[in-house]
C-alpha cells in the first residue's frame, strides 16, 4: 500500500511540476512578447500581421513586389507557399540579421494530405473511420514538412459538407459534424505532437472558420446564408474540437456568413471562437480575404476593411495588403485602436515563440534533418496500408472480387484514362504542393497497371492493359479499342474517375456523372455480362447510375496517393478486406443535391418512391444510391438486436447500448459499428439521425465482439431555438448498424 501511495504522490508531484512549467513557460513568453512589442515602432508592428506569398500562388496572381527588401524593412512577419529550402535558409537569415530587431519570419504551407509523400486525400482517410491511422498520418505529414523548413501547416480543413458538387469536400471528413469532430482532434494532435517547439511540429490551422461547405450551388467562395441552429449544430463542432485540441491558429474563410465576409465577422471570430470557447491563438485570412471584403462589398476601401477585420478579431492578412495600405489610417482616423494593433502583434509573436523560433529561427531548416527525413520508405509504406484502408467496396455481385488462385477467371484487362497514368496529378489532387506545380516527379507513383499486372501474374493470371480515354476523353477509337480488348479477356478491371488537378478548390462540377462518356467504357465492357469491376478514382460522391445497375462490382478507390496501385492491388486480391464506410452520402443524380442522412423528417415523408402528397420526386427515389456510412466487406457481419441497461434516464444518468456482431463469413475483416439516435419528439424538429458513436472493430471468421456504447444528457442534447444547448425529456430512438440505412433500433425516455 506504502509503494503505491508514494507512487501516486510522485506523479501527483510531476503533473504539478509539469503544470507549473507550462504556465512558467506562458507567463514567461507573454514577458517577453511584451518585452519585445515594447521596442516596436508601429510600422514594425504592421509588418508582423502581413504574409507574403512564397514561390506558388494558390489564389489570385503572387504580387510580384521584391519580397526580399520588403523582409529586410521589417514588413513580413511570415511567408507562404515557398517550396525552396534553401531560400527559407536566405530569407530567415535577412528577418533574424538584417532587421532592427531580428524577429524571424514563419513559414506556412499547405499540408493538405502528406507533404513529400502523399498519402490518400482526408475525405478518403474519413473512410477508414481510424483516427490512430489520421493522426499518424499528420504527424507523418509534419515531421515531413517540418523537415523542409515550414513551421505551419494551413489544416485541418474541417468544413462539413452536403454538396459534392464543391470541389473541396476532398479537403474535409464529410457531412457528419460527430464523426469531422474525431477526426479534426486526430489531425490537430497529429500536426502539432506534445510540444511545438519541437523540431518534428508543425503548427495547425484550422480552417475554414466558418461555413464555407455550405457555399450555394457548390460554387467556391459563394454565398453561405444558415441559421444560427444548423451553423451551431452542423458547422461548428469540429471547429470546436479542433480549438479544444489545442489548434494553434484558425483561418478566416471566404464566404459571406448571413451577409458578413467571415474575415471580419464579429459573431464568429470574437464572440464564439475567443468569447465562448475561450480560444487565445492567432487567427490568419484565407489568400487576401481581408481585401476581398471590399469586393463583396462589405467594405469601402482598404482603411475600412482592414478596421472591419481587426474590430473581428482576424490578425494575419495572407497575401493581401489590405493591412499594409488601410490599418494606420485606421487608427488615424479611431476606427481601431493602438492595444487592438497590439492584441494582434502579441499573437503573432507569442506564436513565434511557441515555435520555439525565437530560441532557433532554424529549428525547422536544418540541412541534415532534412537528408535524413524526406520520403523515407516507412512513410510510404503507410501511405499504402492507409489508401487500402480507405477504399469502400460499393458492390461485389456474384463474390466477383477478391481475385485468387480461385477465381474462375483467367484473362485480366485494365483499361481506362486510369489504368495506368503519370500525368495531371492523377491519384492525388491539386492539393500536392510539396511536389511542385507543374513537374513533379511522377514516377513516384504506383499506378493501378504497374502493381496489379505482376501481382495478378503472380497469381496465374494473364494481365493486358489498354490505356485508353486519356485526359478523361473517350473517343470512337477508345471504344472500339475497348471492345476489342474485352472480347479477349474473362474480367475486365475499368479505372474511371476524376484527374487528379480536378480535385480540390476552385474546381467545382455542375454534374457528378463519370464525365466525358467514361461511362461508355463501361457499357463496352460489359457487354454479353462479361464481369466487369469499375474501380472509381474520385475526389467526391460521384453518380453513375448505369453501373450501378448493371456492374458486379464497384470499389471506391478515392485518390490514394503514391502508392495507388499497390493498395488497389493488395484490396482487389483480398491481402486487405476492405472496410472503409462512406463518410458521404452517394446521390443516385446530381439533381437530388443536397442529400444527406441527417436530414429532419418533414411533415410528409415519403416512405415508397412515388407516394403522392409526400416529400419526394416524379422521376427518382428519393433515397440515395449509396447511404452514409455504407462499405461491403469480402465478409459479412451480422448484428443482435440491441440491449438497453434502462428503458429510461435522468438527465445526470449513463445508458448503455450493447449489441453483438458476428463475423458470419469465411474471412476476418473490418467494421465499423455505427450508432445513431433521434431524438422522436422535442421543442423542435430534430434530424431522422444523428451519429453519435461509433467503434472499428476487426473479427475473425465466426468470431462473436459485443459493443457498447455509452449515452448521456449531453449526448441528447442540441442548440435549441433559446440558443441554449439542452436534452429535451420524452422518447429517443437509438439505432445500430454498419451503416445509417440497415440499422437494429430500440427505444428508451429522458426523463
Ligand atoms: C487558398 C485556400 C486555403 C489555403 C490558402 C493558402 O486559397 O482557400 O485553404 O490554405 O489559400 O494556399
Amino acid at each position: 500500500m506504502k509503494k503505491t501511495g508514494f507512487l501516486l504522490f510522485a506523479l501527483t508531484c510531476l503533473a504539478c511540476v509539469q503544470a507549473a512549467a507550462q504556465q512558467t513557460s506562458v507567463k514567461d513568453i507573454d514577458r517577453k512578447v511584451n518585452e519585445l512589442l515594447a521596442k516596436m515602432t508601429l510600422e514594425e508592428k504592421i509588418g508582423q500581421l502581413q504574409q507574403r506569398a512564397g514561390d506558388i500562388s494558390t489564389g489570385t496572381a503572387v504580387a510580384k513586389d521584391d519580397l526580399m527588401s520588403q523582409i529586410r524593412s521589417g514588413q513580413v512577419g511570415s511567408v507562404l507557399s515557398n517550396t525552396s529550402f534553401e531560400n527559407k535558409i536566405i530569407m530567415q537569415r535577412a528577418a533574424v540579421k538584417e532587421t532592427r530587431l531580428g524577429i524571424p519570419l514563419v513559414f506556412g504551407f499547405d499540408v493538405i494530405h502528406g507533404y513529400k509523400t502523399i498519402f490518400p486525400i482526408p475525405l478518403a482517410q474519413a473512410a477508414s473511420w481510424d483516427m490512430g491511422m489520421i493522426e499518424q498520418i499528420e504527424r507523418i505529414a509534419a515531421t515531413e514538412a517540418a523537415a523542409d523548413g515550414q513551421d505551419w501547416a494551413f489544416a485541418p480543413m474541417v468544413d462539413v459538407s452536403r454538396d459534392p458538387r464543391w470541389g473541396r469536400v476532398m479537403e474535409g471528413a464529410g457531412e457528419d459534424p460527430y464523426l469531422g469532430s474525431k477526426v479534426a482532434a486526430a489531425r490537430v494532435k497529429g500536426f502539432q505532437g506534445s510540444d511545438l517547439s519541437s523540431p518534428t511540429a508543425v503548427a495547425a490551422c484550422v480552417k475554414h472558420y466558418a461555413g464555407y461547405g455550405f457555399t450555394e450551388g457548390g460554387r467556391d467562395y459563394n454565398t453561405v446564408d444558415m441559421s444560427d441552429q444548423r451553423l451551431r449544430e452542423m458547422v461548428l463542432p469540429p471547429f470546436e474540437a479542433a480549438a479544444k485540441a489545442g489548434s494553434a491558429t484558425f483561418m478566416n474563410a471566404f464566404n459571406t456568413l448571413n451577409g458578413v465576409p467571415a474575415s471580419m465577422n464579429k459573431y464568429l471570430v470574437s464572440d464564439i471562437l475567443r468569447g465562448e470557447w475561450g480560444w487565445s491563438g492567432m487567427v490568419v485570412s484565407d489568400w487576401n480575404s481581408f481585401g476581398e471584403t471590399i469586393v463583396h462589398g462589405a467594405a469601402a476601401d482598404e482603411t475600412d476593411a482592414a478596421a472591419k477585420c481587426l474590430n473581428a478579431g482576424s490578425d494575419m492578412d495572407m497575401a493581401g495588403s489590405t493591412f499594409q495600405k488601410g490599418l494606420k489610417n485606421a487608427l488615424d482616423k479611431g476606427r481601431v485602436t493602438k492595444a487592438q494593433i497590439d492584441e494582434a502583434v502579441r499573437r503573432v509573436l507569442r506564436f513565434k515563440f511557441q515555435l520555439g523560433l525565437f530560441d532557433n529561427p532554424f529549428v525547422r531548416l536544418d540541412p541534415k534533418r532534412r537528408a535524413e527525413t524526406l520520403e523515407k520508405p516507412e512513410y510510404r509504406q503507410f501511405s499504402r496500408e492507409a489508401a487500402a484502408k480507405s477504399m469502400v467496396l460499393l458492390k461485389n455481385e456474384g463474390g466477383i472480387l477478391p481475385l485468387t488462385e480461385k477465381s474462375p477467371f483467367k484473362r485480366i484487362l485494365i483499361i481506362g484514362p486510369y489504368a495506368n497514368s503519370h500525368t495531371n496529378k492523377d491519384y492525388m489532387s491539386f492539393w500536392t504542393l510539396g511536389l511542385g506545380m507543374r513537374y513533379y516527379d511522377s514516377t513516384k507513383v504506383v499506378t493501378p497497371a504497374m502493381a496489379l499486372k505482376p501481382q495478378l501474374e503472380a497469381l496465374g493470371f494473364s494481365v493486358s492493359v489498354q490505356e485508353i480515354c486519356l485526359d478523361a476523353t473517350c473517343t470512337e477509337k477508345d471504344l472500339s479499342v475497348a471492345i476489342q480488348a474485352a472480347r479477349e479477356a474473362d474480367l475486365v478491371i475499368a479505372c474511371v474517375g476524376e484527374e487528379g488537378l480536378n480535385c480540390g478548390e476552385s474546381r467545382c462540377v455542375s454534374d457528378l456523372n463519370l464525365r466525358d462518356n467514361q461511362e461508355q467504357i463501361l457499357r463496352v465492357t460489359s457487354r454479353n455480362n462479361k464481369p466487369t469491376v469499375m474501380v472509381l478514382f474520385n475526389s467526391r460522391p460521384m453518380t453513375f447510375q448505369w453501373a450501378n445497375d448493371n456492374v458486379p462490382a464497384i470499389l471506391v478507390a478515392w485518390q490514394p496517393g503514391f502508392e495507388a496501385g499497390n493498395a488497389l492491388s493488395d484490396v482487389l486480391t483480398g491481402k486487405v478486406n476492405p472496410g472503409g464506410k462512406l463518410p458521404v452520402t452517394f446521390p443516385r443524380s446530381t439533381g437530388q443535391i443536397p442529400l444527406y442522412y441527417n436530414h429532419l423528417k418533414t411533415g410528409r415523408p415519403q416512405e415508397i418512391f412515388g407516394t403522392m402528397w409526400t416529400s419526394g420526386y416524379l422521376d427518382l427515389p428519393s433515397t440515395p444510391a449509396y447511404p452514409f456510412g455504407f462499405g461491403l466487406s469480402y465478409t459479412k457481419f451480422a448484428y443482435s438486436d440491441i440491449r438497453l441497461s434502462k428503458s429510461q434516464i435522468s438527465l445526470t444518468e449513463t445508458l448503455e447500448v450493447s449489441v453483438d456482431v458476428t463475423n458470419t463469413g469465411g474471412l476476418a475483416g473490418d467494421e465499423v459499428v455505427q450508432l445513431y439516435i433521434n431524438d422522436v419528439a422535442a421543442d423542435i424538429a430534430r434530424p431522422v439521425q444523428e451519429l453519435k458513436g461509433f467503434e472499428k472493430v476487426n473479427l475473425a471468421a465466426g468470431a462473436t465482439k459485443t459493443v457498447t456504447f455509452k449515452l448521456t444528457a449531453a449526448d441528447l442534447s442540441y442548440w435549441n431555438q433559446n440558443s441554449k444547448r439542452k436534452a429535451d425529456p420524452g422518447k429517443f430512438t437509438v439505432f445500430v448498424g454498419g451503416n445509417a440505412r440497415d440499422v437494429k433500433s430500440a427505444g428508451f425516455e429522458l426523463k
